[in-house]
């Protein structure tokens, strides 16, 4: 995990401006213009980890068509922070597209991708922000020939909008990170809200949680159905407890190994 402290070492400081340390990243944005949740580091974290490991598998399994490294589409992308983690704490990645519909959010990934430059200037030739509607952004990105390996969805709300378009435009086994944050719907507050968002009714009570995982993975199996692919069974949920998304983890490792 890394530390999540807000700073006012850089200058020059601004009033109208937050600034937030996370990870290796430090961000600047205009107050209540451009979004930014701490609550969501851990899944952010959980996203580097996953693609660390998915990585190290996938270029191995595609050394043979000369893929020198990951190319990766934040589609919905607010400040850039996950995507300059991205850029500046994993190996093997040649290309990051940050999109977001928000001018003001384009032009403030712009800034705090310069800003991060300063003691990694390598992120500047692997970012770059797009201003565009996320599902336009990845056709238009797919028409244009782009692999892209990893397709980062963390929308407001639900991520169903966006996903017949994610599995579309991801590259043949390519890994789809998805965000909803949508937990009330989700978890049977308001049912008929997730039938016509997830295609599926929720659960009340204990397991409300991990029933709404069901719902999100049948619209990703659904959405797959599109693309003649398939969703991968082992998704994981951010929700559940730490040690039990690293022993999660570990399996998928060794199953992966086992079957090689
Ligand atoms: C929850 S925030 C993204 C947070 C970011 N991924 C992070 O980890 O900090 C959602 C972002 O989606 C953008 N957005 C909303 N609708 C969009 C659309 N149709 N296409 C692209 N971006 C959109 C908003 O401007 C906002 O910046």
């Amino acid at each position: 995990m890394t530390d999540n402290t807000h700073s006012n070492s850089l200058s020059p400081s601004c009033d109208d401006y937050t600034v937030v340390k996370e990870g290796s990243v430090h961000i600047r944005f205009p107050k209540g213009e451009v979004f930014y949740n701490p609550v969501q580091q851990f899944n952010r974290d959980l996203s580097i980890s996953v693609i660390r490991t998915f990585s190290d598998i996938y270029l191995s399994e595609r050394k043979k068509r000369n893929l020198d490294g990951l190319t990766i589409l934040e589609a919905l992308s607010a400040t850039g922070l996950r995507s300059i983690r991205y850029a500046k704490e994993l190996p093997k990645i040649v290309r990051i597209y940050a999109n977001d519909l928000d001018p003001s959010a384009v032009e403030t990934i712009k800034r705090n991708v310069k800003l991060n430059s300063e003691d990694a200037s390598h992120i500047i030739n692997i970012i770059q922000p797009i201003q565009g509607d996320a599902n336009a952004s990845m056709h238009r990105l797919k028409y244009e020939g782009q692999q892209l390996d990893v397709i980062d969805l963390d929308p407001y709300g639900s991520a169903a909008p966006f996903i017949d378009s994610a599995v579309q435009s991801i590259a043949d086994g390519g890994l789809l990170c998805v965000t909803c944050t949508d937990l009330a719907v989700l978890c049977a507050t308001h049912p008929e809200t997730c039938f016509a968002k997830y295609g599926g009714l929720p659960v009340r009570g204990d397991v409300c949680h991990e029933a709404s995982h069901s719902n999100s993975s049948a619209i990703l199996n659904a959405g797959y159905a599109v693309s003649g692919s398939h969703c991968e069974p082992l998704a994981i949920k951010t929700t559940a407890p730490v040690s039990l998304l690293w022993k999660i983890m570990q399996v998928m490792v060794q199953r992966r190994l086992f079957l090689k």
